[in-house]
C-alpha cells in the first residue's frame, strides 16, 4: 500500500479505503509499541524536523517519539529562538531547512493553509500538525483509531462533537474522516461557536447538550479556544460550563456505554468536568494519546514508501 499523496496535508479528499489502510497500519504499530520493540531500520539516515509555530505537547512529542522509534534523526526546531524573530519569513525558513536536505517537515502554524504552501516550495514530505482552523489530520486518524478499537467499527456510530467547533481544526478533520467512514456526525454548541459550513458538510447541528447527546455512542468535547476568539463569543467560563460543559448529568442522555473523548489540552471545569475526564471506564483521553504515537509512526512509514524527497 502507498499513500495517495506525497504529503499529509488534510483528511478532506482521502477515500475510505485509504483511511482504513492507515488505521490498519497504525494498529500494527500499537501492538509493536506495547511489545516494547522498535523498528529502527525503517527511517535510518532520514531527518525529520518538527517546525511548530504554535504550542504543542502531544503532537510534537509524539512525532518525535514516532520518528525516533523508526530510526530517524529528529530535530525539534524552536521557533521562539529562531531567526523568525529577526523577521525571516515562513518560506525563507522552509527554504533554509530544505537546503539542509531534511526528508520530513512536520508543521504546525496559526494560518490555515501554511503547510500546503510549504509543500509546494520544499522537496521534503510535509505533514500538517495543525493549521489555523483548517485541519489536524493526524488527530482525526488517532481519534478514529481509538473509536474503532473500542467500538469495533466506525460505520453507523452516532458521534457528538461538542463545544467550540468554530475554531477547531480537530472538529473539521474529524467531520471529514468520520463522515467518510460512515459515522453519523453531529455538532453541539452555542450558535456563536458553530460555523455555517456545518450544514454544507452534512452534519446535524444542535444548540442544546441534552438533544445533541441523546443516543450518542461517542461524545467528543472540544477546548474553548480563547486564543483564537474575538471578545464576546462565549459567556463566562462558569456559565459556559453550565450549558455546554460535559458532566455526568449531561452524559446520561448518551448511550450507557458512550465513550468520552477530548483531543487535549483540556480546560477542566470549562468544557469538561474533571470527574468525567478522569473516569476510567468512560474516558479514553489517555488512550487517544497512546494512539497518537502509533498513528504518527504509520504516517511516517507510509510517506517513506514514496521516498520522501522530491528530488
Ligand atoms: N491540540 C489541538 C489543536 O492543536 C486541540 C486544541 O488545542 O484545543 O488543535
Ligand atoms: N491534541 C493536540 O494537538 O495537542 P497538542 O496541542 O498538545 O499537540
Amino acid at each position: 500500500m502507498t499513500t495517495p499523496h506525497r504529503h499529509l496535508l488534510q483528511i478532506e479528499g482521502l477515500h475510505p479505503p485509504q483511511i482504513a489502510a492507515m488505521l490498519d497500519l497504525a494498529e500494527s504499530y500499537v501492538l509493536l509499541n506495547r511489545s516494547g520493540k522498535t523498528q529502527r531500520d525503517l527511517l535510518r539516515g532520514r531527518t525529520l524536523i518538527n517546525l511548530f509555530f504554535e504550542d504543542s505537547t502531544r503532537t510534537r512529542t509524539s512525532f518525535e517519539l514516532a520518528g525516533k522509534r523508526l530510526g530517524a534523526d529528529v530535530i525539534n526546531m524552536s521557533v521562539s529562538n529562531s531567526s523568525v524573530n529577526k523577521g525571516e519569513t515562513l518560506l525563507d525558513t522552509a527554504a533554509t531547512l530544505n537546503a539542509m536536505m531534511c526528508d520530513l517537515l512536520v508543521v504546525r502554524h496559526g494560518e490555515s493553509g501554511a503547510p500546503n504552501l510549504l509543500a509546494q516550495k520544499v522537496d521534503a514530505a510535509v505533514i500538517n500538525a495543525g493549521d489555523g482552523t483548517h485541519e489536524h489530520p493526524t488527530q482525526a486518524l488517532l481519534d478514529a483509531l481509538t473509536i474503532r478499537r473500542r467500538k469495533g467499527r466506525l460505520e453507523g456510530l452516532k458521534i457528538a462533537i461538542c463545544g467550540d467547533v468554530l475554531h477547531s481544526r480537530v472538529a473539521r478533520s474529524n467531520i471529514h474522516l468520520l463522515s467518510a467512514m460512515g459515522s453519523s456526525v453531529r455538532v453541539v454548541g452555542p450558535p456563536t461557536l458553530i460555523p455555517a459550513e456545518c450544514a454544507r458538510l452534512g452534519v446535524e447541528v444542535f444548540h442544546n447538550m441534552v438533544e445533541g447527546l441523546t443516543d450518542a455512542d461517542v461524545v467528543m468535547a472540544l477546548r474553548v479556544q480563547r486564543e483564537r476568539m474575538s471578545a464576546g463569543l462565549v459567556p463566562s467560563a462558569r456559565e459556559y460550563f453550565r450549558f455546554f460543559g460535559l458532566d455526568f448529568e449531561k452524559l446520561t442522555y448518551a448511550k450507557p456505554d458512550a465513550m468520552v473523548m477530548h483531543p487535549g489540552p483540556m480546560n477542566r471545569g470549562v468544557e469538561i468536568d474533571s470527574a468525567v475526564a478522569d473516569d476510567p471506564v468512560r474516558s479514553v483521553i489517555k488512550e487517544q494519546v497512546e494512539m497518537g504515537v502509533a498513528v504518527r509512526m504509520a504516517v511516517l512509514d507510509l510517506l517513506s514508501r514514496q521516498g520522501f524527497r522530491n528530488v
